[in-house]
């Protein structure tokens, strides 16, 4: 979802600009623009529909546009079609630029009464009336910081700003409300971006807006006002985010490079946290301690591939630690009213940190009175872990794939974490926890055995070539990871797949099935399997292709219109966890046949920073 890059220096900032741009792609975007002050005073810019390559080369063609202050967006339409017109930046009477991320809500009242004031609009964005605001603001107010302080107390929404002004050419002013934004700090220039991802090649050193701050930035200083228009100091963080672990190496795709990654991210979201047979109590923080004693249930709330990971942890909490869990998606949540059980801890599951639902969803359990939150989170330096009262990051490392894959593992094996915690103070006996610990610490080793299933993957894949539809069946835990195979397999090869709790079968979605219509059953080796193994039994006799993952234990065995593909046998604790990584895989090589881009999938954005 838009991504913004901006800079003020003593040389040209053109070059820190794109190579920024390229490094926040992976959030997805449909066109790419960007506005630079030239030593004129000029505001010079330049936009394009489709790659920041194809931007990157426009610029290049053009030796006038330098500037030594500028600003930079990708954009994923919300307002208007992916047009060079709707791309940013917005440019107002050759005197402001800004460029925007997220969504302002009352656009169509503040385009009515500009419309009025004279102002002209070349675009169909939400956009466009902020900087006509700030032009006007500008003309009422002193400067371009005071300008844009008034500004964003018109606006209702979510946003993250950048503007520059050709009448102040020593100053970059920039404002966060719902939508993120960190400061780059250099030595003799300084940067913004949407994330610390952008500008790690420049610096390590990073102060990260809080909602509300509005801030001026110039070659060598930093103000900060906060939504009440006082000066405030904000700490400087450093980050430890490598380079390289951006790069794309001797992969492909990041999405396969990813789901290679699972073995080491896993081992990562695991040290130093166990000692021993043992979770050691310090892995959620020193306050912890106090607030799981008091709990008696939980209220995940998350999106997409992170909802699901929520929802295998609802079987592990009331399964294995006597915990109840309710399990909500954030856009669900947000909208309805809820009776707030005493004692509840809210969860919250996210890869980026920086989902808008995920967010307003949060806020809004602290606003009707959940008292506790706990964030699962992979980004350290996100909005969401600086609004959770706990967090438990998961190392799985910048995920740039827009497919979720080494996040969910990750987010699964920090859950399990949560399991034990509170199930220490419930249902969990010691034996139980030193056989979840062993398990655990087995999975580097049992997800590189299935990650060898590849080959045997990328030969079933073909089956799917010319299909339309797939069905993906999975029963109790397994019911969610077949949710996720048939998310994956949606998303970046656009098959329609649905997933249904395998029981489900004769009350409807049977109707469906056909030779069109490939069957993918997960079958380990635990009590519901016979149930499975009827159920397949009901597919085979309508003429459905199945395709088992199935652990050698089940006895599922190969046969005409029967693929089986055994999977090394696990532990039922942590078979959804293995089931998952041949689901990736297969959903990875059928969008290679096909020819997608698998990893900036059509309409899809990594980080939804709009509702
Ligand atoms: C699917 C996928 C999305 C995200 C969802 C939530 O592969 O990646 O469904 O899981 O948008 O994102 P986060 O986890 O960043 O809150």
């Amino acid at each position: 979802m838009c991504g913004i890059t901006a800079g003020i220096s003593t040389s040209d900032v053109t070059g820190t600009l794109l190579e920024g741009l390229k490094r926040l792609e992976y959030r997805g975007y449909d066109s790419a623009g960007l506005a630079l002050l030239n030593d004129k005073g000029e505001i010079l810019r330049k936009r394009s529909t489709g790659r920041v390559a194809t931007l990157e080369e426009e610029v290049s063609k053009d030796k006038e546009l330098r500037g030594n202050v500028g600003i930079a967006h990708t954009r994923w339409a919300t307002h208007g079609k992916p047009t060079e017109n709707n791309a940013h930046p917005h440019i107002c009477n050759e005197t402001v630029g800004l460029v925007h991320n997220g969504i302002i809500e009352n656009h169509e009242s503040l385009r009515a009464s500009q419309e009025k004031l004279g102002y002209r609009f070349t675009s169909n964005t939400d956009t466009e009336v902020i900087v006509h605001q700030v032009h006007h603001n500008l003309e009422l107010y002193d400067d371009l910081f005071s300008a844009l302080q008034q500004t964003v107390k018109e606006l209702e929404g979510a946003y993250s700003l950048a503007v520059i002004s050709n009448l102040e050419p020593g100053n970059l002013v920039v404002a966060r409300q719902g939508s993120p934004l960190v400061i780059g700090l250099c030595e003799g220039e300084n940067y913004i971006a949407s994330d610390v991802s952008a500008l790690i090649s420049k610096t390590r050193n990073f102060i990260f807006l809080e909602e509300g701050d509005v801030a001026r930035i110039t070659v060598d200083d930093v103000d900060i006002v906060d939504v009440n228009g006082n000066y405030v100091e904000r700490k400087v963080h450093q980050s430890k985010l490598s380079s390289d672990s951006v790069e794309l190496g001797e992969y492909r795709h990041y999405m396969l490079k990813e789901i290679y990654e699972q073995p080491t991210a896993v081992s990562d979201t695991l040290e130093g946290r166990l000692s021993g047979n043992h979770l050691l109590a310090a892995t959620f923080g020193h306050e912890a301690d106090e607030i799981f004693n008091t709990i008696n249930s939980v209220q995940i709330i998350a999106c997409g591939t992170s909802y699901h990971a929520g929802l295998v942890a609802k079987y592990w909490l009331e399964g294995l630690a006597g915990v109840a869990a309710s399990v909500e998606v954030a856009s669900e949540f947000r909208y309805r009213s809820h009776v707030v059980p005493e004692n509840c801890l809210v969860i919250t599951i996210s890869q980026s940190g920086e989902t808008a639902d995920t967010l307003a969803a949060l806020k809004y359990a602290k606003e009707i009175g959940f008292k506790h939150s706990l964030c699962i989170c992979n980004v350290a330096e996100s909005s969401l872990t600086r609004e959770s009262d706990m967090v438990l990051l998961t190392h799985a490392g910048p995920e740039i794939g827009v497919a979720s894959t080494k996040a969910f593992t990750t987010q699964l094996i920090a859950l399990m974490q949560v399991v034990i915690a509170l199930g220490q103070r419930n249902a969990l006996t010691n034996e139980l926890e030193e056989r979840i610990v062993r398990e655990l610490r087995s999975l580097p080793v049992k997800i590189s055995e299935a990650l060898e299933l590849d080959a045997k993957i990328t030969k079933i894949a073909e089956k799917f070539a010319n299909k339309k539809h797939a069905l993906f069946l999975g029963r109790g835990t397994h019911y969610p990871i077949a949710m996720e195979g048939a998310l994956k397999l949606k998303e970046i090869s656009y098959i329609h797949a649905e997933a249904y709790p395998a029981g489900e079968l004769k009350h409807g979605p049977l109707a469906l099935i056909d030779e069109e219509v490939p069957v993918i059953a997960v079958a380990p080796n635990n009590e519901l399997l016979e149930k499975l193994k009827s159920n397949i039994q009901e597919v085979r006799a309508r003429g459905g292709e199945l395709i088992v993952f199935a652990d050698p234990g089940t006895g599922c065995k190969q046969e005409d219109g029967l693929t089986v593909i055994e999977v090394a046998p696990v532990d039922d604790i942590i078979a959804p966890i293995i089931f998952t990584i041949p689901l990736q895989l297969l959903a990875y090589r059928v969008a290679l046949i096909k020819g997608t881009d698998v990893d900036k999938p059509r309409n899809l954005a990594k980080s939804v920073t709009v509702e």
